[in-house]
């Protein structure tokens, strides 16, 4: 099969090393344009990263030169897809301006996510969504599909199978890694030995993309599922991770084994269609009472492709009628770039990404 083209956004950061990661080699699609700022363009991608990650990289993908993040070096590569992994205030214009290029966006950045006509996908989650790109590429020749929040993209993967005990109001409260606010977040000097009750925005995503993921495609829009969700967030020092303490109302009474063999059985449309970067089991719940653990659990997922696409929870107990727990989810691969390119993957399955013989 011939591959598809494909550019990624915002390369030097965080998520986006890890969309060309998971780029390279990859069974459907192939890097051919890689964009940052102006302090980055000029470089090849190696030398930018500065990372021995980039040791396992095809020669063509760490040789490859950054270009400045303009439609115009996009469109010149030849890619049909641009990745998204620039900052949101940035990515507002650029990814509309890619849209009307006739390039399919798939984006990390807040710009779009509420936008009535531009899903707000995960894959497990709500696929149907992907019906709005459809709509997209009718009137604008193309289309925009975000993935959520970080924490959102962890949380929603734990909610849908709750949703069969009658799922009620959800309190979460996050322990969020330093790398959430990408290479230039908060100062070392600030988070070391400490803990930041408040993370400018994120309550009130998480709150929103939770409702807009969970609710019901009505034609051209999204009906939010109108549940509760009383978010608190920190950021605490640890490199990579989110660690959140979820609690939710079950309207049906259940057993914790019940809920733990739900969660653990629970699969979407991305595991029967054998996607690439699907993980086989998209909730993991491993032994132990003092699980999950950033440092022990975070890479969770097979095969090898989808490592760090599983969440996990652990620590289930009751309380009164509430499920209580803790999950894991890494950020910068299910909350990012991973989750996006199990977006492009799916979109590619149903016949929306032209060239692709996935239809
Ligand atoms: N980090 C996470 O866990 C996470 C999770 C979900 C979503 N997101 C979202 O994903 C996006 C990227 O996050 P990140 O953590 O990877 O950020 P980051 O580490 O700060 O990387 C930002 C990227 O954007 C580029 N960039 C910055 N200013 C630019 C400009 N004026 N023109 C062109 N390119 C510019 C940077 O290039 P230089 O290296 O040249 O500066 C870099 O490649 C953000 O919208 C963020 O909200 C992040």
């Amino acid at each position: 099969m011939k591959k598809i083209k494909v550019a990624v956004l915002g390369c030097s950061g965080l998520v986006g090393r890890q969309f060309v990661r998971l780029l390279d080699r990859h069974p459907y699609f192939e890097p051919s344009c890689l964009t940052a700022s102006s302090r980055t363009a000029g470089k090849r991608f190696a030398e930018a990263l500065n990372d021995p990650a980039g040791a396992s990289l095809s020669a063509a993908t760490s040789g490859r030169l950054i270009r400045e993040s303009t439609v115009d070096a996009v469109a010149q590569s030849g890619a049909a897809l641009a990745f998204s992994a620039l900052p949101a205030a940035l990515a507002a214009e650029l990814e509309s301006e890619l849209r009307r290029a006739g390039i399919g966006v798939f984006s990390n950045a807040g710009a779009w996510r509420m936008a009535p006509d531009v899903p707000l996908l995960v894959p497990e989650v709500n696929p149907g969504h992907l019906e709005l790109a459809r709509r997209q590429q009718r009137e604008h020749g193309a289309f925009i599909v975000t993935n959520p929040n970080c924490v959102v993209s962890g949380l929603v993967l734990a909610l849908k199978p709750l949703m069969a005990f009658g799922l009620g109001a959800v309190t979460v409260t996050t322990f969020q890694a330093v790398s959430g606010g990408g290479r230039r977040g908060v100062s070392a000097w600030d988070i070391g030995g400490n803990v930041l009750p408040h993370i400018s925005g994120e309550e009130e995503k998480v709150a929103r993309e939770t409702g807009k993921i969970l609710g019901r495609l009505a034609g051209d829009h999204v009906e939010s599922s109108g549940l509760e969700v009383y978010p608190s967030c920190s950021r605490v020092p640890v490199r990579v991770g989110h660690l959140m303490s979820v609690s939710a109302e079950m309207a049906r009474p259940a057993a914790v084994e019940e809920v733990a063999a739900a969660l653990a059985a629970f699969q979407g449309e991305p595991q029967r269609l054998r996607l690439p970067t699907a993980p086989r089991r998209p909730i993991l719940v491993p032994d132990g009472s003092d699980r999950p653990q950033p440092l022990l659990d975070v890479d969770g997922g097979d095969p090898e492709r989808a490592r760090g696409m599983a969440v996990s929870v652990g620590r289930l107990r009751l309380q009164g009628r509430r499920i209580a727990f803790f999950l894991l989810v890494h950020n910068t691969v299910r909350g990012a770039a991973g989750g996006s390119v199990l977006n492009a993957e799916l979109a590619a399955k149903k016949g929306l990404i032209p060239g692709a013989k996935h239809g």
